[in-house]
C-alpha cells in the first residue's frame, strides 16, 4: 500500500496504486504526490486584496452548491441520480475546504439551500450551477496573479468541467 497526498486539497489517501483522479477533491492525478514528497503548498501564501475577494466568493459558491447537493441526494428518487448528488456534494464540500484552507476567514458563513423535488428541475437547476461555477472560476483565475492561487483555480475548474459533463449524461438518460 501506499499513501499519496493531494497538492490541492491535502487529502490523503491510501491505496494500491495512484487513482485517477484525487477521491475527495476530483483533481486530476498530475496533483497527487507520494506522502514523503508532498509538501503544504498553502504555507507562506499571502492571496492579494482581490484574490481574498474571489477566495471568499469561491468559498461561499461551493458552500452554496455543497448545501444545495446536500439537499437533492435526499429528496431525489431516482437511485442513481441521488448518488451522484451525493458525490457531487462531497467534492464541492472539499472545494470548500480547500478555499478555507487558503483564506483562513475568521468565521465561515451558513449557507443553507432549499431545492425543489422535480428530477427535471433538479438536474437543470444543477447544470445551472455547474456552469455557473465555470464562468466564476475562468474569471477568477484571470483576475489572480500568485500562482497558487491560480493553480487552485485552475485545477477547480477543470473539476467544475467534469461536472458539467456528468450532469450532461445523466440528463439525457433520466431528464
Ligand atoms: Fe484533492
Ligand atoms: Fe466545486
Amino acid at each position: 500500500m501506499k499513501i499519496y497526498v493531494c497538492h490541492i486539497c491535502g487529502e490523503v489517501y491510501i491505496g494500491p496504486s495512484m487513482p485517477p483522479t484525487c477521491p475527495f477533491c476530483g483533481v486530476g492525478n498530475k496533483f497527487l504526490r507520494l506522502g514523503h514528497v508532498w509538501q503544504d503548498a498553502n504555507t507562506g501564501i499571502e492571496p492579494t486584496e482581490r484574490e481574498r475577494e474571489l477566495l471568499l466568493e469561491a468559498l461561499n459558491l461551493e458552500l452554496s452548491n455543497t448545501s444545495f447537493y446536500d439537499c437533492v441526494a435526499k429528496t431525489c428518487t431516482t437511485s442513481e441520480v441521488a448518488k451522484m448528488f451525493k458525490g457531487l456534494m462531497k467534492q464541492e464540500r472539499e472545494h470548500a475546504d480547500v478555499f478555507k484552507k487558503l483564506l483562513k476567514p475568521e468565521s465561515v458563513p451558513e449557507v443553507k439551500e432549499a431545492c425543489a423535488d422535480d428530477p427535471k428541475k433538479i438536474l437543470a437547476e444543477s447544470l445551472a450551477r455547474e456552469e455557473r461555477a465555470t464562468v466564476f472560476y475562468l474569471k477568477a483565475l484571470s483576475e489572480s496573479t500568485t500562482p497558487r492561487v491560480k493553480e487552485v483555480f485552475e485545477a477547480i475548474l477543470e473539476v467544475e468541467k467534469t461536472h458539467i459533463e456528468l450532469d450532461k449524461s445523466i440528463s439525457e438518460k433520466y431528464g
